[in-house]
């Protein structure tokens, strides 16, 4: 038996993953203001009603009514189980379930994805031995030394060896298939072989440490591949991971940037040269994913590309990713190092100090952007200017609403000397309208509306913290239900609207609190605090109204017990 699964475990592992990233790697979802939309997965529809909203890492479809956190969503949507569900959310995080009656993992209660990330760490530490003690290392040794790679950076990055042979890694730990599954054997001619051999090996580790995948190099320029990456794995999606970020972190949890370069050779370098704070993308083009996963650690992503054609080439198609993460709490610059160099071959010719005032003077994505355009057209002309409004204009719309967005509107109409709001807004997805429209029409009770605010921001419980509620002299309907929710969002201090939904699955109120967690409340994020006091107090003075109109008329019909009377005068002193 694996044993429950501890509370607390499965609330950290809501604050862990988002319910953005998750979903949007099942339904594609595009920006709209605060919210994520889609249609919806679960029923038929043409008009995007599907809401997910970060915040409150909540998800809901105005059409079919579905909704509910992240787990709920991938219970639907893949017919998992809870405790699946929880299992598939662990891996997508790079966490252990850490069953409650554990003592040390059972071989077979291990699941899949475990013994694949044990075997990969396996690998990963044998390559790091055969660069200590294999026969043949020298030639592995020599050929870091001669890049530059002290033991030291070696020993951070887990650099390793794997030597020259068609069956190591077989005989060693005599588990062919899942080697195989690991991605590190390849089967020709009804035969398992390395898929490395006689390369320098690259660990890529997740952001929980564990090995997912390798690159590796060859040690003679002759030979090809140059570079040799892990393939798609159960554990390694190249498209979601950066190599290096692990030991960035490590070294520093919260950059105030992070550097985003072309190869491990860059990352490891750039380390070796005091600049620990950059990570590659896996010799793929640049990802949204990648791009968000940084950013959960930094405000500021430097893309930095060779001067190359490629590099160059690069540089532009990171725009599409780029546009559809900025907001404007994000920065983004771009630099693109005199050709032919990379950062590596950079560093080595001109030293930290001037590669620091590179990074210094790097251009700010709107700049880069503006002036790819402005380099190529004729802004002189009519034709010039509507050829840029045209090819600007997809990527201004992936932009969340916000500043930067109706700065870069702006800078576009300065360029165009062209109007191209009202084109813009036609193109952006219409929300719901109707339903929209509907639910802001209904007037919702001041019980409703506070414990919606409540449920939609757990946070303002610190407000009744400070004052405590007397419940005993109010009297409002849905009392006990708001008492209730309000008392549990104080003892568990849920961090998000996910997580207090979490501790009502099964439970009775779990639909009503569904309800309210996705009650259209149409206040901007900074008024919130505010109506919230606002709509509390009201409740209060309504409700003590309403307990003392109660005993009042109790006092007239058939009389008060001392009790009552005492607590009469009591709520008369208010
Ligand atoms: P580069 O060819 O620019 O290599 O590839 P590099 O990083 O400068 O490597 P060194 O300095 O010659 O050792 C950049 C990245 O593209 C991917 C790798 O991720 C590499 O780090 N790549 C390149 C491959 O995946 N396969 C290849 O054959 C070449
Ligand atoms: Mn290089």
């Amino acid at each position: 038996m694996a044993g429950k699964i501890p509370r607390q475990f499965i609330d950290e592992l809501l604050v862990r993953v988002d319910i953005v990233d998750i979903i949007d790697s099942h339904v594609p979802l595009k920006k709209m203001g605060s919210n994520y939309t889609a249609r919806c997965p679960f029923h038929n529809e043409k008009s995007p009603s599907f809401n997910v909203n970060r915040n409150k890492q909540f998800y809901h479809c105005f059409g079919c009514g579905a909704g509910g956190n992240v787990i709920s969503f991938l219970m639907e949507f893949n017919h998992l189980s809870f405790v699946e569900t929880i299992e598939e959310l662990a891996t997508v995080a790079g966490v252990e379930i850490p069953y409650e009656n554990q003592t040390g993992y059972e071989p077979e209660a291990k699941n899949k994805l475990v013994e694949l990330q044990e075997i990969m760490a396996a690998c990963a530490t044998f390559y790091t031995q055969q660069l200590k003690k294999h026969p043949q290392k020298q030639i592995a040794v020599e050929y870091l030394k001669n890049r530059g790679i002290t033991g030291v950076i070696a020993r951070d990055f887990m650099i390793g060896y794997a030597p020259d042979g068609w069956q190591i890694l077989s005989p060693h730990f005599k588990n062919t298939e899942l080697l195989c599954e690991a991605g590190m054997l390849a089967f020709k001619n009804d035969m398992y072989y390395d898929r490395f051999r006689q390369r320098i090996m690259f660990p890529i580790r997740n952001k929980r440490g564990h090995v997912i995948g390798f690159g590796g190099r060859v040690l003679d320029d002759s030979q090809q591949p140059k570079y040799l990456n892990s393939p798609e794995t159960p554990l390694f999606h190249k498209s979601n991971e950066v190599y290096g970020l692990y030991e960035l972190l490590k070294k520093n949890p919260k950059p105030a940037r992070i550097l985003i370069v072309e190869g491990y050779m860059d990352v490891v370098t750039l380390a070796q040269f005091g600049i620990d704070y950059s990570v590659a993308a896996l010799g793929t083009n640049l990802t949204a994913t990648q791009l968000q996963l940084l950013f959960r650690s930094t405000p500021e992503v430097i893309l930095c590309f060779d001067g190359d054609n490629a590099g160059q080439n690069a540089a532009w198609k990171a725009m599409d990713a780029v546009f559809s993460v900025l907001n404007d709490n994000r920065q983004v610059r771009v630099l693109i190092l005199p050709s032919p160099h990379d950062p590596d071959s950079l560093l080595r010719e001109e030293g930290t100090q001037a590669f620091l005032q590179r990074i210094e003077n790097a251009e700010m994505v709107s700049s880069y952007f503006f002036n790819h355009f402005t380099a190529t057209l004729n802004l002189d002309s009519i034709e010039g200017r509507a050829k840029l409004a045209g090819q600007a204009k997809p990527f201004l719309l992936k932009l969340a609403d916000g500043f930067f967005k109706n700065m870069m509107l702006a800078k576009l109409e300065e360029l165009t000397h062209f109007d191209v709001a009202p084109e813009i807004e036609k193109e952006t997805v219409a929300p719901p309208q109707n339903q929209h429209q509907k639910e802001k029409n209904v007037r919702h009770s001041m019980e409703r509306l506070t414990l919606a605010l409540l449920v939609q921001n757990p946070k303002l419980a610190t407000k009744l913290e400070a004052n405590p509620i007397d419940w005993q002299t109010l009297e409002f309907s849905g009392i006990d239900i708001f008492k209730a929710i309000v008392q549990k969002i104080c003892i568990e201090k849920p961090t998000s609207t996910a997580q207090l939904l979490e501790h009502y699955r099964g439970l009775p109120e779990e639909k009503m609190l569904n309800a309210l967690a996705s009650l259209p409340i149409l206040i901007p994020d900074d008024g919130i605090e505010a109506e919230f006091s606002g709509g509390l107090k009201q409740l209060i003075l309504q409700g003590r109204k309403n307990r003392l109109n109660k005993l009042v008329e109790k006092e007239k019909t058939e009389g008060l017990t001392k009790d009552e009377k005492d607590f009469l005068r009591r709520l008369l002193q208010f």
